[in-house]
């Protein structure tokens, strides 16, 4: 049974598609084990709790500097003893040695279709506004392997979806997730999990 480390910042609704495709059995062989944020008030810290999984709280401004930081996120990340870490969302940078030690088994969603719209200050919604900005017509999101830079690890799943002409960031953020990362990112874990990656 792979272990699942989740870890997220804001409304955990990748989080919420993992457990559901866990529930549902379109994800076999994994279960998570720890969901883990940077800030207490994340709903993914609700859902954890609603589904019995052990949440953990690592913020930054509880920490007297970054490396402090840094150091207290891979020990807690260490003490999940995870198999698979998965980035739903998280939107903290990784630091470099835990890269290190989870090479291969750190997976992240980023909701544009990599390399478009990614890299240093594409998070969310920003995503959204630079995809309508440039009027493109295609979007969608990405499921990659983080490795030291933003956005640039091995690409593992992607599936494109349409923009519409009356799309605001917000609906094309929502229809994203809906048809794109809810969907690639339960499939991902499911590949891993069964030695299909
Ligand atoms: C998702 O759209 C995810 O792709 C994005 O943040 C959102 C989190 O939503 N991640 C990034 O932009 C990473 N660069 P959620 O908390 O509801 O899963």
């Amino acid at each position: 049974m792979l272990r699942v480390a989740v870890m997220a910042s804001g409304g955990g609704t990748n989080l919420q598609a993992i457990l559901d495709a866990i529930r549902d059995g379109a994800i076999t062989n994994a279960q998570v084990t720890a969901v883990i944020c940077n800030n207490a008030g994340a709903y993914a810290v609700e859902r954890a709790r609603r589904h019995g999984i052990p949440a953990f709280i690592v913020s930054p401004a509880a920490y007297e500097s970054r490396e402090a930081f840094n150091e207290a996120l891979l020990q807690t990340v260490d003490a999940c003893r995870p198999d698979l870490v998965v980035l739903a969302g998280f939107l903290v940078k990784i630091p470099a040695p835990m890269i290190e030690t989870y090479r291969n088994r750190i997976i992240n969603i980023h909701p544009s279709l990599i390399p478009s719209f990614c890299g240093v200050g594409y998070y969310g919604l920003k995503v959204h506004e630079a995809a309508l900005a440039r009027g493109v017509k295609l979007t969608g999101a990405t499921v990659h392997y983080v490795d030291e830079g933003t956005d640039t690890g091995p690409i593992l799943l992607q599936k494109a979806v349409e923009v519409r002409q009356d799309d605001t960031p917000e609906s094309l953020q929502r229809r994203v997730m809906e048809e794109a990362e809810w969907v690639i990112l339960p499939e991902a874990i499911d590949r891993i999990a069964n030695g299909r990656i």
